[in-house]
């Protein structure tokens, strides 16, 4: 089941915009530009990875496309049905099938419930089994993701990191979503578990078909994971490019500086690129092209006219003026 250009999640448009006091003592509000006119599309049962630094909007963008942020405007498609104003019982239903792993799997499971009662939550909420039957149900799963049977019976904190980053996938997939949003999984984690629990999203995909908006700020786990990446900067996307041409040929002088800073991705050979200066503040975005504060190719355009995110190569987005 999917949306009919067989994409599970279409967001159009997207704005959110965060009020923040200018300081303790003030009453001045000022706005934190999170998204700014974010259009993106997930194909089902594939992944996009959704890169940036730190603040760039990825956490709100992945939030808003499960509605667990209210977006500001901007439609929202999921199965090819608006969802953007759904109540009631019918976004409870919708909710079954998009789920979300958290980064830190220390403070996503509540430490005062069994792993067992943690997986097989959603069973009992969306009422589809009895609690018989979801104790067999969860130690399946539990199974499945690489955990004994008996994790059932214990509390979060009797496991490692890794372990627990299982049983927060476990919860997710119980419900054999369509779509998981995975914000950061394994950036807590040890580089020696990162690999392992990756490989377990991956095949768990698979087997399940589902699709993932896949966060990360790491580009080798995006490169690892995804078929299409997407790249954000002060709250829009600067690229959107199939995984192999995206790390073969970037197009936007972004994601050529970032690309160069992480020279063992393979690939074409990484230009002499540096990334000058910090991001700039999302209270106050830069004008013209948000980017041209930092960029190596900015010209006096860029500071006053703002790209749109166009077809820049034949599958290929891009929001420059110079590619
Ligand atoms: N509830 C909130 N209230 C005010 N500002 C917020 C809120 N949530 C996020 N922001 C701001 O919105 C911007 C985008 O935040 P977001 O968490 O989406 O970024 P991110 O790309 O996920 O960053 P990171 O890589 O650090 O996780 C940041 O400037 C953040 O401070
Ligand atoms: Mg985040």
């Amino acid at each position: 089941m999917t949306g009919g250009d067989g994409t599970v999640l279409s967001l159009t448009d997207i704005f959110k915009h965060f009020p923040v006091r200018r300081s303790f003592f003030s009453r001045e509000t000022l706005r934190v530009h999170a998204i700014d006119g974010v259009s993106l599309a997930v194909p089902a049962g594939k992944t996009v990875g959704l890169v940036g630094e730190s603040g760039c909007g990825k956490t709100t963008l992945g939030r808003v496309a499960l509605r667990l942020v209210e977006p500001d405007s901007g439609k929202i498609l999921f199965l090819g049905q608006d969802i953007t104003a759904l109540a009631g019982e019918e976004m409870r239903r919708t909710r079954k099938m998009m789920q979300i792993i958290f980064q830190d799997p220390y403070s996503s499971l509540n430490p005062r419930m069994r792993v067992g009662d943690i997986v097989g939550e959603g069973w009992l909420v969306h009422g589809i089994a009895g609690s018989r039957e979801i104790r067999e149900l969860a130690e399946r799963l539990l199974l499945r993701v690489g955990l004994s049977a008996d994790a059932a019976d214990k509390y979060p904190h009797e496991f490692s990191g890794g372990q627990r980053q299982r049983i927060g996938i476990a919860r997710a997939i119980s419900l054999s979503p369509k779509l998981v949003v995975a914000d950061e999984p394994v950036s807590s984690l040890d580089v020696s578990v990162q690999a392992q629990i990756l490989n377990l999203l991956k095949d768990i995909q698979e087997e399940y078909g589902m699709a993932y908006l896949f966060v990360s700020h790491d580009l080798r786990v995006i490169r690892h994971m995804s078929e299409t990446v997407a790249v954000m900067y002060l709250g829009k996307l600067m690229e959107v490019s199939p995984a192999e041409e995206f790390f073969g040929n970037p197009l936007h002088p972004y994601t050529r500086s970032l690309l160069a800073a992480v020279p063992m991705l393979g690939g074409a050979p990484r230009e002499k690129i540096v990334l000058r200066g910090e991001i700039p503040s999302p209270v106050s975005p830069p004008p013209g092209c948000r980017f041209h504060t930092r960029c190596f190719m900015a010209r006096k355009l860029c500071e006053e006219v703002c790209p749109p995110l166009r077809e820049a190569a034949p599958g290929r987005m891009a929001a420059c003026h110079f590619v």
